[in-house]
């Protein structure tokens, strides 16, 4: 069949999915595919560093000022050496396979801290069947949709926050259903309006993204919000992947973000139906390079998910495994990580209550600016004026019911020294008192 051909048939099939995209857009974008490839590749956006890339390319900061980037969300505080020294005292250990489930000393790490972290009786989450390891919850997060979404139901949907962590849209798109974009906005606390999800589309819902503590902004799911989304996941039988991969990034040591196990917990649901928790080393631990964390939760639903990972072939390897468990038993070094930033989260907002005065968050690394003037303009000046990169909030949202809930904002990722940030801050308040 000539790559033409191919083309014609693909427009109605990518349109009759979700309706959105014009054919000009399709034709275009379909043509770098070759004929042979999954079609709904042309479906995946740039992703938001690329079009920040673009942003910046005509752009010539001083030269006599060092670049300062808060743009990107990798923790830049030192990794537990406990951990790193369990990595290097294991490295032998890459002389045999690993296995997908984990061992079992990982996988019994991971439920202790689950029960001691959200307050669970010491039985409530049986390491053998409701915890599988992860390389890291991107992975995770993108396979879970290939496992959950049935593409022969009519229509399916996943619902995800706006803005979000553009592995959801992605993740959705390849698994044959429609993305549905909740925006989160400052008259709802910057969580998903669950009451305003028409009741058609929670028919077609087979999967919810939900990230608490948010990124980009920071905010957090109390038990209520968690206990309403848990019960509508009961009522129309869809399945609930919960990132929480900033949950351990928090100001108050008294009140830790609730997770959604221990709402499913408190609600009577022992077994988690329809729940699943994801959690990371990466932002907890500053071991965004081990690529380890976890899903936990309902175990028929992570029976299947092995079955998957197995072929999907996503094992930790060994060493990563026994470092990890060193990571998952130690709390000094995370209480010690939360310090540094509620530091410098007190002394950033400081400075910079003269100009672009952001709300502290709730939770997390981030503060998400509103911006005077549009957010790709502030971040080309910032840059141009002052060689500090932001991210445009837009680039980390979507168009939906009329509006980009990100425009007009920025994300700035408070990761790098106290130092650093306190000069990115000033550099802020420079460009911004000599407009
Ligand atoms: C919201 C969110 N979820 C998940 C991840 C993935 O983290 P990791 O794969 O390192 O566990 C990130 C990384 O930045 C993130 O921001």
């Amino acid at each position: 069949m000539l790559l033409a051909e191919v083309n014609c048939l693909a427009v109605p099939h990518a349109k009759g999915r979700s309706g959105r995209y014009t054919r000009a857009w399709i034709t275009s974008d379909i043509d770098r595919i070759p004929a042979v490839m999954n079609r709904d590749l042309v479906r995946l956006q740039q992703y938001p560093f690329e079009k920040l890339a673009e942003l910046k390319q005509d752009l010539q900061p001083p030269a006599g000022l060092d670049h300062i980037a808060l743009s990107i969300g990798e923790p830049q505080h030192s990794p537990p050496h406990l951990v790193v020294e369990q990595l290097i005292a294991h490295l032998h250990q890459l002389a045999r396979y690993p296995s997908t489930r984990g061992s079992d000393e990982l996988r019994t790490a991971i439920a202790d801290w689950l029960t001691q972290r959200f307050e669970l009786p010491a039985s409530a989450v049986d390491p053998a069947s409701q915890v599988l390891p992860v390389s890291g919850t991107r992975e995770a997060l993108f396979a879970i949709a290939q496992c959950i979404v049935d593409r022969n139901q009519a229509a399916p949907a996943v619902l995800m926050p706006n803005p979000f962590y553009q592995i959801y849209e992605g993740a959705a798109l390849l698994a044959g259903a429609e993305p549905i974009f909740l925006n989160c906005l400052p008259q709802n606390g910057f969580l998903p309006d669950l009451g305003a999800v028409a009741q058609s589309v929670w028919q077609r819902c087979q999967l919810i993204y939900i990230c608490s503590p948010g990124n980009p902004s920071g905010a957090v799911m109390p038990f209520e919000y968690l206990a309403g989304l848990i019960e509508l996941a009961q009522e129309h039988d869809f399945v609930i992947a919960s990132d929480e991969c900033y949950s351990e990034i928090y100001p108050d040591e008294s009140a830790p973000p609730p997770g959604l196990l221990g709402a499913a917990w408190q609600l009577g649901l022992t077994d988690y139906r329809h729940c699943l928790a994801f959690h990371s080393l990466s932002k907890r631990s500053n071991l965004p390079g081990l690529r380890s964390g976890f899903v936990a939760g309902d175990a028929d639903l992570l029976r299947d998910f092995l079955r998957y990972r197995t072929y999907q072939g996503c094992a930790l390897p060994t060493a990563t495994q026994t470092a990890s468990i060193a990571a998952w038993r130690d709390e000094d070094h995370v209480l010690a990580n939360r310090a540094l930033y509620r530091e410098k989260f007190a002394r950033v907002t400081e400075v910079l209550s003269a100009t672009l005065a952001p709300q502290s968050p709730q939770a997390g690394f981030y503060l998400w600016a509103e911006t005077p003037i549009a957010d790709t303009e502030f971040a080309r000046r910032l840059y141009a004026e002052q060689n500090v990169t932001v991210l445009p909030g837009r680039y980390l949202a979507r168009d939906s019911n009329g509006i980009n809930p990100g425009e007009n904002r920025v994300r700035m990722a408070l990761v790098a020294p106290l130092d650093e940030c306190l000069d990115a801050a000033q550099r802020v308040n420079h460009m911004m008192n000599n407009w």
